[in-house]
């Protein structure tokens, strides 16, 4: 068991109090969120009750070690940057420095004020589990500046993998609906991006038929093993490799089945664009979700963006700019199923 998977189960442990794998979670973290923030001087907050400042002394110490120089504020805020200094303000109530913070990081805890109070924050630290901190989002500004993504998105699938299936397990006549809509023609090659336990993967092996190749991809091993185990994979190809940079050639399969993926891409467009490399001219993108957006916003407590990638006036532009035709939008409160087309021009 990596994370204990518990929900705000009190305070943070000191580091002898976890095991090897918890400590190593929490160095990956503050190793990443490290390398998001500005080289030299940077004036950063951190803000979430109750662990803000037990997170920025965990970060000055990290910075520290890797040769940064650092400031853990306790009183007030200084009146501008120290040179080559990163000074770490904890708390809401931190006087705004007159330039500005170069990052504000906010802790998810329950009480650290739901998604509002993640407004306007650069990090996104989910902390409900004190022993497994895992970053959520990072804004575009600073979200290119390290390898955080691939290390933070295992951190948070892989300790779910194994309880997926009992989790949502009702929903894979929803996946079998879906892949009959979006008409996967037989003899096809059709890739499942995140393919996550392997939920779609039984309705694309029979869509295809016997001439037919399905391949299942996922950025988290845990996930792809539950996807070998359960005996969904039969027949499919199961890959380790990131959406972002899929090892196939321009052109080379007939269609793309994406299932929860989108959201959790840092760059959305980018992401649309390196699915559409690998679509032939004409081949067909479905994006779905067991659950329609609004429905899926109040499961998590939380209103939707306005920015939301998968909303109708955004996704269309979205896709056209990255080489799609949106051609079928259904955000019904049981299911999300967005269909397009490869343009043949792009
Ligand atoms: C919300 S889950 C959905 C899983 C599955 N499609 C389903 O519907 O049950 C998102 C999945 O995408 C995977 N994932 C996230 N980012 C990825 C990336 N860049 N490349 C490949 N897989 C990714 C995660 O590991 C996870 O399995």
């Amino acid at each position: 068991m990596m994370g204990t998977m518990t929900e705000d189960a009190g305070t943070v442990p000191p580091w002898n109090a976890m095991t090897e794998e918890q400590t190593g979670r929490w160095t990956e973290l503050l190793d990443g969120v490290a390398g998001l923030l500005p080289a030299g001087a940077a004036c950063v907050r951190i803000d979430g009750a109750p662990h803000a400042a037990v997170v920025a002394d965990r970060l000055a110490d990290r910075l520290r070690s890797t040769g940064r120089r650092c400031t853990h504020l306790t009183g007030d805020v200084p009146a501008g940057r120290t040179a080559r200094t990163v000074t770490l303000a904890d708390g809401s109530g931190a006087d705004r420095p007159p330039d500005g913070w170069d990052a504000v990081i906010r802790l998810r805890t329950e009480r650290g004020g739901g998604h509002d109070a993640e407004h306007g924050a650069d990090i996104v630290i989910d902390l409900h589990d004190p022993v497994w901190p895992v970053i959520r989002h990072v804004t575009r500004r600073l979200a290119g500046r390290s390898k955080w993504y691939i290390a933070e998105s295992r951190a948070f699938f892989g300790p779910r993998a194994a309880t997926w299936d009992t989790k949502f397990g009702d929903d894979m006549p929803a996946y079998a609906a879906a892949v009959a809509e979006t008409a996967t023609p037989a003899g096809a090659t059709v890739v499942d991006v995140g393919c996550g336990t392997g939920r779609a993967l039984p309705a694309l092996r029979t869509a295809v038929g016997p001439a037919g190749h399905v391949i299942g991809v996922d950025i988290t091993p845990q996930m792809l093993s539950v996807a070998a185990d359960s005996g969904r994979a039969r027949d499919v190809v199961l890959m380790l490799a990131d959406a972002r940079r899929l090892p196939f050639t321009d052109g080379a399969v007939d269609a793309v089945f994406a299932a929860g993926l989108v959201p959790h891409l840092p760059d959305p467009a980018a992401g649309l664009a390196g699915l559409a490399r690998i679509t032939r001219p004409g081949g067909r993108l479905a994006l779905f979700h067991p659950t329609g957006r609004a429905a899926l916003a109040a499961r998590h407590n939380r209103v939707l963006a306005p920015d939301d990638p998968l909303a109708e006036a955004r996704l269309g532009p979205l896709l056209a700019e990255a080489g799609w035709s949106l051609d079928g939008y259904d955000d019904a409160p049981h299911r999300f199923l967005a269909l397009a087309t490869r343009s043949r021009s792009a």
